[in-house]
């Protein structure tokens, strides 16, 4: 029919948070416009992730980051939009980026009460050969309005309000969640909306997919060698699982959010703490993951457990479904 080509009952992301809302009698709104500016953001990137190649938008900044990595233009790029984008809010107070070596403190004119920690570009090697990649972000409310120290984002990860990321690939979507469940949006661009596709998405409990960079198998602990064993050569007789592994965290978590399976970086001997950062991508991965009744850990302890130090701390990380997550932290229970 033709009312189904156009049809009138479109959810928008922001339809979808100001619903949510609704259900704490207290927002002011605050939130919905520090998410606007968080979607102003994706929109951007989205768009200069489309032209990059055309707009000589690939290829190194001659930076390197604090995390001793080469800057790609975009990666830097990305940064600006969004520490830009949320200052402009008015909603923030602390932002941590990976892309930053200091935590950005808002002007006092500005401040806002929430603190956003964000990896504007994740999956940097993968842009100049057109993968997927994404942003990703998990928001904090600072502590003391009257008292802003860099204690407002080292809160561990059960603190944070909400987490979400935007990947950009064959569509760009936005997986969000504020603490109610995991919605998902792809961005219409002859509306420029992001609408609602993936309402409440739930992680399978048991998945077929493992996702590891086999390349660092040398270096694994007992734990992570005997799992990925066990995913190859099953010893009940099942199907050994499918190995997928992308290089963008916001591609591989995707996947598994939506096919169940298990996502793994693990510890190894050469970072002794994985190499994945605590605040800008295991913390808002495994806030999403649990959300969709899946799990997340370290090797030790629950992923959003962890109380950062430093804001660029690394954490070893097993996310995904609920059962798979389950036979890792037995292993680690077995071997430890
Ligand atoms: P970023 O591009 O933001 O620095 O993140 C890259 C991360 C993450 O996206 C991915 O899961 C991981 O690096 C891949 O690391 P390896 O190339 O070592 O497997
Ligand atoms: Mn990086
Ligand atoms: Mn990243
Ligand atoms: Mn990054």
């Amino acid at each position: 029919h033709a009312a189904d080509a156009h049809r009138t009952d479109l959810m928008t992301i922001t339809r979808h948070v100001l619903n949510e809302q609704r259900r704490n009698p207290e927002s002011r709104g605050d939130f919905t416009i520090l998410l606007s500016h968080i979607v102003f953001g994706c929109k951007f990137v989205a768009s200069a992730v489309n032209k990059a190649g055309l707009a000589k938008l690939i290829g190194l900044a001659g930076e390197t980051n604090v995390q001793g990595e080469e800057q790609k233009k975009l990666d830097v790029l990305s940064n600006e939009v969004f520490v830009k984008a949320l200052v402009s809010s008015g909603r923030t107070c602390v932002l941590v980026s990976e892309e930053d070596e200091e935590a950005t403190f808002v002007d006092p004119a500005l401040r806002g009460k929430y603190c956003v920690c964000f990896d504007p570009l994740d999956g940097s090697s993968n842009i100049d050969c057109g993968v997927s990649i994404g942003t990703i972000f998990g928001i904090y409310m600072i502590k003391d309005k009257d008292n802003v120290t860099l204690e407002d984002v080292l809160q561990p990860g059960t603190n944070m309000l909400a987490a979400g990321y935007c990947m950009y690939g064959s569509s760009c979507t936005l997986v969000l969640s504020t603490g109610s469940g995991v919605n998902g949006f792809t961005l219409d661009p002859s509306l420029g909306e992001f609408i609602l596709t993936h309402p409440d998405i739930k992680i399978p409990k048991k998945g077929k997919i493992y996702s590891v960079n086999e390349g660092n198998a040398q270096n694994w602990d007992a734990a992570v060698a005997k799992f990925v064993e066990k995913c190859k050569y099953p010893k009940d007789g099942s199907p050994p699982k499918s190995l997928r592994y992308i290089g963008s965290m916001v591609a591989d978590v995707h996947r598994t959010l939506l096919y169940g399976g298990v996502f793994l970086y693990p510890a190894d001997k050469k970072s002794p703490n994985g190499k994945l950062r605590v605040l800008y991508e295991v913390f808002p991965m495994s806030f999403l993951m649990e959300q969709a009744g899946g799990q997340s850990f370290t090797g030790k302890e629950r992923a959003l457990d962890l109380v950062p130090t430093n804001i660029h701390d690394r954490s070893p990380v097993f996310l995904g479904s609920y059962d798979d997550v389950e036979e890792i932290k037995a292993l680690y229970a077995e071997l430890a």
